[in-house]
């Protein structure tokens, strides 16, 4: 870092905006999960939810709030009271509460979501964040498609919103239209035009439509943003956000000439990424920067050779500052209790003792299959949301499947619904359509399914495979996921997976 470098605020999405993805649901266990990892690698603001948007989003945003120690809890509110004072009953316990409230401001905006002229939203903004000023005093103020807004009433509706109380302004780019010179202009037009605009903190927003999220942002904090709203994986509305991991990694390995800093602990960005991608079910591609799988693999002869000699040949940055381990130590069936607890730590997990004792059965389990255990094996394991939990409602108990080239392939299936054991056989195309059939009929539903997923954790013939299955039901999205030696089995466990979590969310509506 160079001794002038600058702070610079990073604001998490993920829970929002990536949320919004479609498919890419989340409960409230998995999103206080994912707000304590972000809490615990020092991110400073936490954007947990829209707790307006429903019952359950409101409840996600309260227990964030109540549970995370150190990062400041915002949630989103449009521009109305109802909006802002639900925002402020949800995040008002937290440690440090901000509320982030947005109005359209481009002419498209104006004309066609808010409906307003340009002097009607000007009052808008005035009446909504005095509003929200007078519950908290750390209030972030977002022109929703400040891009595409004519220069001079950007400059007024920033101005109206710092008079009112705001005391950060994001510039969204809503629609992921902008490039990076015109990224920097529009703030440096900003910094020049908007008295006290020096008072405030300018966040940037970007959408990745273009795939220029990251350069975007980046170009927004030479041009003065002081704050980086982000997700992990770049999860988000359509194409995404700009990836917290890349905006980070970027300021430290190119300080000289970003001369900016953020206080992320980088050597949880791994973990952050793996959560966030299982629990989403939304896959990392491979070749993404810093925690695609191959981002720090070296295949081409010339490349390994130059890594052999020295790492710095081809790589810019060490794996080990975004927490990936250096070795693979293999594991195995002799290795003890204590060994799978510091490769745990060295893989970034913090693991209780009883959640220790679990996996420890299900490592010997999975080594009692598979003679080499390799960190991915490992992390499968850890993710592996659908190993049967006391409370889940329907569980796997036993499953056989008849498959081949003589078809129909069968499935005979054992469940148990609710502490009670049913059994049924059923024909498919292909052993996997078998099996779905097979839950269908021992646990009727109008689930419809979105996303059936597959791969391989590692290499050879008898790796484990991650299966990720999606669900619907009225509108209600579910993401089960499972991993085992046996394709068919982890493509069982993630659909009760899935169904178990849709469940949940049934009772939920029919409580609120
Ligand atoms: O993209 C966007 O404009 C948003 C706002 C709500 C900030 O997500
Ligand atoms: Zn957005």
């Amino acid at each position: 870092m160079t001794n002038t470098s600058q702070r610079v605020l990073i604001f998490d999405t993920t829970l929002r905006d990536g949320e919004q993805s479609p498919g890419a649901t989340m409960s409230l266990p998995e999103k206080l999960e994912i707000a304590l990892l972000l809490d615990e690698m020092n991110v400073d603001v936490i954007e947990a939810g829209f707790p307006i948007a429903s019952e359950g989003d409101f409840e996600s945003v309260s227990e964030i709030a109540k549970n995370t120690k150190n990062a400041i809890i915002c949630g989103l509110a449009r521009a109305n009271i109802n909006d802002i004072d639900r925002c402020w009953s949800a995040v008002k316990n937290a440690k440090a509460s901000r509320i982030h409230t947005f109005i359209g401001t481009s002419p498209i905006h104006r004309k066609y979501q808010v409906r307003l002229n340009k002097k009607e939203v000007l009052e808008k903004i005035q009446m909504t964040v005095m509003h929200a000023r007078d519950l908290c005093g750390d209030v972030q103020w977002s022109p929703m498609d400040a891009t595409r807004t004519e220069g001079d009433f950007l400059c007024s509706v920033v101005e109206t919103a710092i008079k009112s109380g705001a005391t950060t302004i994001n510039i969204p780019d809503t629609v992921g239209y902008t490039a990076p010179g015109e990224s920097a202009k529009i703030i440096r037009m900003l910094k020049n035009r908007v008295p006290n605009i020096d008072q405030i903190v300018i966040a940037t927003h970007c959408h990745n439509d273009l795939g220029m999220a990251t350069a975007n942002a980046l170009a927004a904090v030479e041009a003065g943003a002081r704050q980086i709203e982000c997700t992990i994986n770049g999860l988000g509305e359509r194409a995404g956000n700009t990836a917290l991991e890349e905006v980070v990694m970027a300021m430290k390995v190119r300080n000289d000439i970003y001369p900016f800093h953020s206080e992320i602990n980088t050597k949880k960005l791994m973990s952050a990424s793996r959560l966030v991608a299982t629990v989403s079910g939304f896959p990392v591609q491979f070749n993404k920067a810093i925690v695609g799988k191959n981002a720090f693999a070296h295949e081409s002869g010339i490349h390994q050779d130059g890594m052999l000699k020295h790492s710095g040949s081809f790589e810019i940055m060490s794996p080990e500052d975004i927490g990936l381990t250096d070795s693979n130590l293999v594991m195995g069936k002799h290795s003890g209790r204590a060994a799978l607890r510091k490769k745990l730590e060295d893989l970034g997990y913090t693991i209780g003792d009883n959640k220790l004792k679990d996996l420890f059965v299900r490592f010997k389990e999975l080594a009692d299959r598979k003679k080499e255990i390799f960190d991915d094996d490992l992390i499968a394991l850890i993710s592996d949301s659908a190993s049967n939990e006391a409370h889940d409602f329907i569980k796997l108990e036993k499953l056989e499947v008849v498959c081949g080239t003589e078809s129909p392939q069968k499935a005979k299936l054992v469940l148990q619904i609710d502490n009670n054991v049913f059994q049924t056989t059923s024909k498919g195309d292909g052993p996997v359509d078998a099996v779905f059939k097979a839950v269908k009929e021992l646990f009727p539903n109008d689930s419809r399914l979105q996303l059936y997923q597959v791969h391989a954790v590692t290499e050879g013939t008898d790796a484990q495979a991650t299966v990720s299955v999606r669900l619907e039901e009225n509108g209600k999205i579910a993401t089960g996921q499972s991993s085992d030696t046996d394709t068919v089995v982890a493509s069982a466990k993630a659909y009760i997976n899935a169904l178990n979590k849709l469940l949940l969310r049934r009772e939920k509506k029919a409580l609120g």
